[in-house]
């Protein structure tokens, strides 16, 4: 199956003139920065939102059996998962939940740690609850790949007023993909301090190169004071219409949350969103496939792009995004960023957005067409000053 990349007319947050010019400082850009895809979602699914929409009654729907089983396969055969409907709560979103979580098992100014670069949302959460953001900065070791500061992580939990770690895995924007010793090696952190361990594993369903995912959940039987959010919106393209779950082990919390949700009706689904799932998880597997091959072919595209040129690419282990450091180009990011916008004329995410410990890096997002792929790379390295 060839994927194409034929969305880029679509009303898209990531192409919208005013988040743009608010953002960019111009409109007339590339936009490869928001996590979305440009490629049309599997056809089955296609198929089977045609089919739900002419049987156009949208009265109050429900998850059907149907659908657990499909989504219980899902995890089964992928993950080695068994998952359990009874742990599980749906939530309209993952910054939902640890909006959620974060007010429910921390206290104002208590302090919540997360490891930049690292996605936004947890830091914007963070605060907006009244929290603490305390930082254990992921390591880059040799200019190649990023690691967990054990040594720091294990410092930090020891603080009594840090009540909770987070965890993206994969990592976005690294594309870590966190391997068995060190998720118990967290695990065994978060155990001996008490802390809550909060797992994102949206980005789970890519994985590039071989590399193997294992979630959290894994181990639950030796740490249950877990919450796990996870959803198919990126994996699938339903960014705009999917609703994500918390799998939470232990039953003490799983209800606290559960109280919360249902104080604030926050469980409701809708029929677009239960159609597509179902039908992904019973016919995507294809799709995903192509859409893997097509992520690492792109990746190849940049490495390629790349060689002699002083920007270097951190190889992704997961996800659809790249991370490249301009740290031998540039010692300034207002003068980076101005530069990708302004000569560029692409929409990149800038590094330290993801914290100032991404300063001098930019993530670019690869899930489009290799033709867009290589004409933005080239734009980004032609538009390098002395490259
Ligand atoms: C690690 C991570 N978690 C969560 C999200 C967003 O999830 P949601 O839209 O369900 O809040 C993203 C989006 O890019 C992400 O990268």
């Amino acid at each position: 199956m060839k994927m194409d990349a034929k969305l880029e007319k679509l009303p898209l947050t990531k192409s919208k003139t005013d988040t743009l010019l608010s953002i960019f400082g111009i409109s007339d850009i590339v936009p490869m920065w928001v996590a979305d895809m440009e490629f049309e979602v599997a056809k089955p699914i296609q198929d089977a939102l045609v089919k739900r929409i002419s049987n156009s009654g949208f009265g109050y729907e429900y998850k059907p059996a149907s659908f657990f089983s499909a989504q219980k396969n899902w995890y089964r055969n992928k993950y080695q998962i068994d998952l359990n409907k009874e742990q599980v709560i749906y939530s309209p979103s993952i910054t939902t939940t640890l909006s959620v979580v974060i007010e429910n098992f921390s206290s104002e100014n208590d302090g919540i740690i997360i490891q930049p670069p690292v996605f936004l949302e947890f830091k914007n959460v963070i605060r907006k609850t009244k929290r603490k953001v305390i930082k254990n900065p992921l390591k880059l070791i040799e200019d190649k790949q990023y690691e967990i500061d054990f040594e720091n992580l294990e410092e930090l939990a020891k603080l009594e007023n840090n009540k909770i770690l987070i965890l993206c895995n994969p990592h976005n924007p690294v594309g870590r993909v966190w391997r068995k010793e060190e998720l118990e090696k967290i695990i065994s952190i978060c155990k001996e301090n008490n802390l809550l361990l909060v797992s994102d594993e949206i980005h789970k369903d890519i994985i590039l190169f071989g590399n193997q995912f294992k979630s959290i959940l894994h181990y639950d039987g030796s740490w249950d004071n877990l919450v796990v959010c996870t959803s198919e919106a990126k994996t699938f393209n339903l960014c705009g219409i999917s609703d994500s779950m918390a799998i939470v082990p232990n039953e003490k919390l799983r209800k606290e949350i559960a109280k919360v949700f249902s104080k604030y009706n926050l469980g409701r689904t809708n029929a677009l969103t239960r159609v597509a799932l179902e039908t992904a998880y019973r016919d995507g597997d294809l799709w995903l496939n192509d859409l893997i091959k097509t992520i690492e072919n792109n990746i190849h595209i940049i490495e390629q792009e790349l060689v002699g040129s002083k920007i270097k690419l951190i190889k992704p282990e997961g996800t659809y995004q790249v991370w490249l450091d301009f740290r031998g180009i540039f010692d300034d990011t207002k003068k980076m960023f101005k530069h990708m916008t302004e000569i560029s004329k692409i929409g990149l995410n800038a590094g330290h957005w993801f914290g100032r410990e991404g300063a001098l890096f930019m993530r670019m997002n690869i899930a489009t067409s290799k033709e867009k792929v290589q004409s933005g790379i080239r734009r980004v390295i032609k538009a390098v000053p002395e490259n």
